[in-house]
Order: structure tokens, then C-alpha cells, then sequence
């Protein structure tokens, strides 16, 4: 069974696409698309684009397109079904409660086992927490501070001492060794099948929803033979880099901004203290798929890492991560504390708000950085930091908050104003000129894309966009084109659908196309060929009709020459003469073609 095909167009209408993408992507009005830097692959020229007429997108750089469904399911990393569920409930609609359907997707079923084990997983790690076998376990968190309801708030748990009971517990539930092998929380070797946790503290992993995605696993005491923290590996439900520890948290808070610390304790910590924004990205340095998402939470980041050398560099490669999204960046400073977490145990929440309201804008603290790195009483040393410095505030993005800083740090540092300034600029143009390079080359190199033979694919799918957008072309065309003129099999089909949804509704949505194929790809390659505009955004109303009147009698014309060569071969007389003569009645078609208006 499945969700009838009524409910979803319900679901995927009540959704508006440019609403439902600018939550994730800032966009700009361009000509009839909204355009914006494309979430999925890193980029600065803004392929991705999003047609509302359409309600469809595509990004231009990396190929990924679809409907609103296909851009929750990639950005949310969830299924068809998922998606369907999120969109539902964001539109206020009740889904009727059925069974699912197996065309989407078997990756589904696997994420989804995989979110059960996790779940029982978990479990079995609360129980074993409050066991006898556990109870030095729950004695270690106590001892760092933790109160018994903070324990529960992040579902903390112990794996104990057998290297096999996770294994046994889920066995006995049911799970084939398949999935247990999916799950990542298990060793399979000739030896047998070992849990990957044992004998330590559990840190469930959890999505902005609070589902179990994967676990970490303190060692209790000094590591000494062993990594301090054993994290689950990458699952089909576990994608490090996007993932974002205390999300399911920190997303309802009421605070303006979020704390974005290295490590769980530190996170769990904050949390305690009142603190319900702490996050954290968990070991790996922050990626910009986790800085994205992050502001689709919040427009401020307060970054609290480590105050020592590892934590310092990791901020300051955090820092122009963060900016880029568009994200407001401070730095707070713990000293003399190394972490949150021992920050707040020593000096208590009030001291570290205060810090909060201390915390240095983002760059203040890469100028402070700099400053420690040289000796200011040094010439060349200076001249250096000068230099560094210069570079720093020419990556200021407002260019009053660049001046100011010009005018400061020249005080601060005993710099020229002038000198300062012109070295800012110098710096900042040749920025700017590497960028456009850089715009340049990737534009380049779409150009270069852009084949002979792939100019006829181009001019018919140019076509069926127009078609879809256009009723007044398709009512121009409906007597004269078929499906079969067409020569790939995907065109063939996509103008069917498109003819059917206006025969049908009066109308042609692009989004509602989409929906007629199942196949991931294939649905990818729909949203390709229904945005396709071509040279098509830049030019003139007349040109416009010409282009058009134009692709109908190539395509016409190659079909029918494709037709004569047939009947040509197979000695069909009356089939050619007619043939011969749709063929000389094509000009004139071009030429009402040329006078069609198209809306
Ligand atoms: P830290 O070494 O700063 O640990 O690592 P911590 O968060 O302060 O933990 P406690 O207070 O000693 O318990 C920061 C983060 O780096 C990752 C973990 O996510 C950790 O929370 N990490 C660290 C690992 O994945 N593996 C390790 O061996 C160490
Ligand atoms: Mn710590």
C-alpha cells in the first residue's frame, strides 16, 4: 500500500518550494528563478537555482535537482517517506495512517533498521547504566557532576564488561546478522561478532528529531591503551560531517544564538547549567555542511572550544567557516579553565555567562591570535604581524565594520592609517580578482560543457520547459508535436506527462511531473530537463517566440527526416509523399509558431 497519489500532490502543494528551500539557502530573485549558493557541493557563483511556476530545483553546478521532496529527503538526509511525513506536518496535514510503499526505496528499510537497533541499542545501555554491572559507570558520571535527570536528558548509558551482550540482547529481539552488520556496532571476524563498545560510558548520538544515530563511548579514568572516545562509523544513517551533537536540544532554545563547543561532556555540561543552545560538532573539525545547518537554526554562533593550541587553531578555522554561511561569529574565553565543562564545574553558570557577554567578535580574536604568534618589539616580527593583520581585516565582509577596524587596529597596533588601509584594500582587490577568477573559471568551464552534441538535448529540453511553463505553447504545439518526435526515451515520456497535466488540470506544474517517476535518477533528470531555459532568460520577447518557433521545426523536421529515411528504405510510397509533404508544411508552421504569444 501506499499514500495515494492525491495526498502526496496534496502534501507537495501545500509546500511551497522557495519557501521551503530558503529556510536551508539564502535566495535571490534572477529573472524567473530564485538562485542562491547551491547547499549540496561547495561553490561561489550560485548554480542552484529554484522556479516556483515550476516548483522544482537544480543546481546547474553539481546536477542535483527535484521537487520539494527530493531537496528534504538530500538536505535532511531522509527518505521519500520521511520526507513526506516532515512536509506533511510543516502544511499542518494529517497523513492517513498506511503502510508503506516498497518503491521507496530499500535504503529506506535499511535506515530504518538501523534506527531501530540504535534504539534498542539504547536501551539496553540505560538498563545496563542502572544495573549492578554498571555501577561504577553511573558512579563516574555522578563524580563529574552529573545530575540524574541530565543523565536521562541524553539517554547515557554503559556498555558492559562481555564483549558480546549488545550482540546477544539484539539477537534476541529478532535482528539478523545482516542488519546488525549495517548497524556499525559490531566486529563480524572468524572469531565470532563483538559489540564495538564495551566497558564504557554511552553518549547516544541523536538527529534534530531525537532519533539514535549513533553512539560515542567514553573509557572511564585515564586512556591509556585506548582512545578516550570510540564513536560509532558512518551508517547510512550516520554522516559525520553533517551531523551536529545536542541539535535535538538546542533547536528549541529561546537564546539568539547558539554555543558551539568540541566535545560531549562539554555540551552536556552547558546543558546542565542551563544553558539549552550548547552544541557541538563532535572530534572532527566543523564542516560547512554542519555550519549550514546550523544556521538554519540561528543567525549567531558564540564558539567555546578548548583553550589550548588544538582548540585555539580549530577556532580560527572555524571562524571563516562559519562567516560563510552567514553566520555571526564570538569567541569566548574559559581561561584559566581548559573546557566548558571544567569551566563550569569550578567557576559555575553565572561566571560563564558573564563570559558570554565578554565573548570577542571573531576578529578580535584572530587579531589577538596573531598578536600572541609574534613579538610586536621586534621590527620584522611586527612587519609581519602588520602584514597578517592586513589580511585579517580585509576579510571583513561590511565595509563600515572594515573601516572601523582599520581606524582601531592602526591605533591599537601603531600602524599608518593610510599605509593600513591602502594595504587592506590592495588585499581586498586581489581577493576579489582571485574570486572573479575563480567564478570565471567555473563559468568557463560550464561553457566548455556545453558540447555541439549536446546543443539539440539543450534546444529540446529548452522545448519542454517551455511547454510546461507556457500554455499558450502548448496549445500551440498540442496539434502538431507527438511524443514520438522526440528521440530519447526520457523526452518522449516527460512530454507526454506534461501534455497529460494539461489535458487533465488545465495546467502543467513541474513538481506534479516529478512525481510520475520513481526512479531517483530519472526524477533528477526531469528537474534537469524541466529547467532548462537556456539562452532563454536574456533575451527579447520576439527573440523568444523565434527560438521557440525554431526548436518545433528542428525537432519537427529531424523527426520526419528520421520517418523519410524509413519508408525511403522500405519502398512505402504513400507514406513518403505524405511525409514529403508535412515536410514542406513545416515552414509555414515555423512561421505562426513565430507569432505565438508566449506567456
Ligand atoms: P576532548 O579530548 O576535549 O574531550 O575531545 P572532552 O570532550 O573534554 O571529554 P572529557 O571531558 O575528557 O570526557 C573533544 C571531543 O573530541 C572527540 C570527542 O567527540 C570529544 O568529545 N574525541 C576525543 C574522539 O572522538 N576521540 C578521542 O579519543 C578523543
Ligand atoms: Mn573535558
Amino acid at each position: 500500500m501506499a499514500y495515494s497519489e492525491e495526498i502526496i500532490e496534496q502534501v507537495r502543494s501545500s509546500n511551497d518550494i522557495v519557501d521551503v528551500v530558503s529556510t536551508y539557502v539564502q535566495l535571490k530573485r534572477r529573472g524567473s528563478n530564485f538562485v542562491g549558493l547551491c547547499p549540496f557541493h561547495n561553490e561561489k557563483t550560485g548554480s542552484f537555482s529554484v522556479n516556483r511556476n515550476m516548483q522544482i530545483f537544480k543546481c546547474f553546478g553539481c546536477g542535483v535537482g527535484g521537487n520539494v521532496f527530493t531537496f528534504i529527503e538530500k538536505i535532511e538526509n531522509v527518505s521519500f517517506y520521511e520526507s513526506l511525513e516532515m512536509l506533511a506536518e510543516r502544511a499542518g496535514i494529517t497523513l492517513p495512517k498506511q503502510e508503506y510503499d516498497k518503491r521507496y526505496d530499500i535504503k529506506r528499510n535499511i535506515k530504518e533498521s538501523i534506527a531501530r537497533i540504535n534504539k534498542d541499542s539504547a536501551t539496553y545501555y540505560y538498563y545496563m547504566l542502572r544495573s549492578p554491572e554498571g555501577k561504577h559507570a553511573y558512579e563516574y558520571l555522578t563524580k563529574r557532576g552529573l545530575s540524574e535527570q541530565t543523565i536521562n536528558n541524553f539517554g547515557l548509558g554503559f556498555a558492559g564488561k562481555y564483549s558480546d551482550g549488545l550482540y546477544k540482547y539484539l539477537k534476541n529481539k529478532g535482528y539478523s546478522d545482516q542488519e546488525l552488520k549495517n548497524s556499525g556496532m559490531f566486529t563480524f571476524s572468524e572469531r565470532g561478532v563483538q559489540d564495538k563498545f564495551w566497558d564504557r560510558v554511552i553518549f547516544p548520538i541523536m538527529d534534530y528529531r531525537g532519533r539514535v544515530v549513533a553512539f560515542g563511548g567514553r573509557i572511564m579514568g585515564q586512556a591509556v591503551n585506548a582512545p578516550k572516545y570510540l564513536n560509532s562509523p558512518e551508517t547510512d544513517l550516520f554522516i559525520k560531517s553533517e551531523n551536529i551533537y545536542g541539535i535535538q536540544l538546542a533547536r528549541k532554545t529561546k537564546e539568539k544564538f547558539f554555543l558551539l563547543a568540541e566535545g560531549y561532556m562539554d555540551v552536556i555540561s552547558l546543558h546542565q547549567a542551563g544553558f539549552n543552545n550548547a552544541v557541538a560538532s563532535l572530534g572532527t573539525s566543523l564542516t560547512d555542511r554542519q555550519a549550514k545547518k546550523i544556521k538554519g537554526y540561528t543567525d549567531n554562533v558564540v564558539i567555546t572550544y578548548d583553550n589550548d593550541g588544538a582548540g585555539k587553531a580549530a577556532a580560527l578555522r572555524a571562524i571563516p567557516i562559519l562567516k560563510n554561511v552567514g553566520l555571526a561569529v564570538k569567541v569566548l574565553n574559559m581561561k584559566p579553565y581548559k573546557d566548558p565543562d571544567e569551566f563550569i564545574l569550578n567557576l559555575g553558570a553565572d561566571e560563564y555567562r558573564k563570559r558570554i557577554d565578554e565573548a570577542v567578535n571573531g576578529f578580535d580574536f584572530e587579531a589577538g591570535m596573531l598578536e600572541e604568534r609574534h613579538n610586536l618589539d621586534d621590527p620584522d616580527s611586527k612587519t609581519k604581524f602588520d602584514h597578517e593583520l592586513a589580511k585579517t581585516i580585509a576579510n571583513i565582509d561590511d565595509p563600515f565594520a572594515r573601516k572601523n577596524h582599520i581606524k582601531a587596529a592602526a591605533k591599537k597596533y601603531d600602524i599608518d592609517e593610510n599605509d593600513l588601509r591602502r594595504e587592506v584594500n590592495e588585499i581586498g582587490l586581489a581577493m576579489k580578482l582571485r574570486e572573479n577568477n575563480e567564478v570565471e573559471k567555473e563559468n568557463q568551464k560550464k561553457t566548455r560543457e556545453r558540447k555541439p552534441e549536446v546543443a539539440k538535448k539543450q534546444a529540446n529540453h529548452t522545448l519542454l520547459t517551455l511547454l510546461a511553463e507556457s500554455k499558450e505553447a502548448y496549445l500551440a504545439v498540442k496539434e502538431i508535436l507527438t511524443a514520438e518526435d522526440f528521440s530519447e526515451q526520457l523526452e518522449k515520456k516527460v512530454f507526454d506527462c506534461i501534455i497529460k497535466d494539461y489535458e487533465r488540470t488545465g495546467q502543467a506544474v513541474g513538481a506534479r511531473i516529478i512525481e510520475k517517476f520513481e526512479d531517483a535518477g530519472e526524477r533528477e533528470k526531469v528537474a534537469d530537463i524541466l529547467m532548462t531555459s537556456g539562452d532563454f532568460d536574456d533575451i527579447s520577447e520576439d527573440e523568444r517566440r523565434k527560438a521557440f518557433a525554431d526548436y518545433v521545426y528542428s525537432l519537427k523536421k529531424e523527426a520526419l527526416e528520421r520517418e523519410i529515411e524509413e519508408a525511403m528504405a522500405h519502398n512505402e510510397k504513400d507514406r513518403l509523399r505524405n511525409l514529403l509533404e508535412e515536410e514542406n508544411s513545416l515552414e509555414t508552421i515555423r512561421k505562426k509558431l513565430s507569432s505565438v504569444k508566449l506567456a
